[in-house]
């Protein structure tokens, strides 16, 4: 066996899949019992917040692979090598793009950041059900403290599609109901368009300036990626019916925070809704695993705490 041979172990991919009924099959019935159906911008059942009808089943995939890989690496092996039928969305495979989230071991993360290493879990022979017939199945500490290598390899992976959203097909959601929301935010700088001009009346600037402080305010916030992790793992958020999740708060706060732009009072007005701020319970699951270090929570809190204020 070759050196690199000798790094490799095994991990095992359950994965829930799933294949839409055709369109024609379809009932009428479904949707979220907390579903708005109107006065709000954000309210309304649609088509895609039914719950899918189709078949479903967990498949499992035994894999040869090294503990630095990453799960989507496992996923294109096995759509490369095993099973061309498995559906699932990427794109970077950087952390970057945000089109990778899933549910694994029921955590909402990115696919292309999560190593086996981090995430295969030792099935437990004595694990039980709890009192509401939930099996745990842990998280990555869990599994770090779990994993290691022997002839039974590294363990368990669990994967799912995003939770909170409509699913298409296997590990891929719908993510449509949150850009909608991010997009009637108006996500993109609404300044009072009157640039500096000369003696004669020329342009004479064209950057909106700012200092490192009124940057700082709000750089980190753009580093979303809209992703879905934080509504993934909000329990409110459920489709973004009841609430416009916190996705759609960030992109708000994010121009809110900008010196730059003159459009605050219509941002403030615009989550000022039942489904918006004050739809949101402070549970603060959302910050738990945003991969770009958001903290999602606390901007929430500033958020709310800004409507609350005028
Ligand atoms: S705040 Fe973080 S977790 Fe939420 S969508 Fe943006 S990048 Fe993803
Ligand atoms: S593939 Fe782009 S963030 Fe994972």
């Amino acid at each position: 066996m070759s050196g690199m041979d000798d790094a490799l172990t095994t991990v095992t991919l359950k994965v829930n899949r799933f294949t839409p009924r055709p369109e024609r099959d379809r009932g009428a019935r479904g949707g979220s019992p907390f579903a708005k159906k109107s006065g709000s911008p954000f309210g309304g059942s649609s088509s895609r917040n039914r719950r899918p009808h189709g078949k479903q089943w967990v498949q499992e995939y035994t894999l040869r692979v090294r503990p630095e890989d990453t799960v989507l690496d496992c996923l294109l092996t096995v759509k490369r090598t095993v099973d061309p039928t498995l559906a699932f969305r990427y794109s970077c495979g950087h952390g970057m793009c945000g089109s990778d989230a899933v549910s694994i071991n029921g955590t909402p993360t990115l696919l292309c950041t999560a190593t086996v290493a981090d995430w295969a879990v030792r099935p437990n022979p004595l694990a039980q059900a709890d009192d509401e017939g939930f099996r745990h199945t842990g998280d990555a500490d869990d599994a770090a403290a779990n994993a290691h290598e022997d002839d039974s390899g590294l363990g368990v992976i669990e994967l799912a599609p995003l939770p909170g959203f409509p699913v298409q097909r296997d590990l891929i959601a719908d993510i449509d109901p949150m850009l909608d929301q991010i997009r009637k935010l108006k996500p993109y700088l609404q300044a009072d368009g009157v640039l500096a001009t000369t003696s004669e009346g020329k342009v004479d600037v064209f950057e909106y300036l700012q200092n490192p402080q009124q940057l700082a305010k709000y750089e980190m916030l753009t580093n979303c990626i809209a992703c879905g992790v934080c509504e993934g793992s909000c329990p409110v958020f459920a489709g973004g019916d009841a609430f416009i999740g916190p996705a759609a708060l960030i992109a708000a706060s994010r121009f809110v925070n900008d010196s730059r732009d003159t459009a605050t009072a219509s941002r403030l007005d615009a989550i000022d809704t039942a489904d918006g701020v004050a739809a949101c319970q402070s549970v603060r699951a959302c910050s738990r695993q945003c991969p770009r270090g958001i903290d999602v929570g606390e901007e929430m809190w500033q958020i709310v705490a800004r409507v609350k204020e005028r």
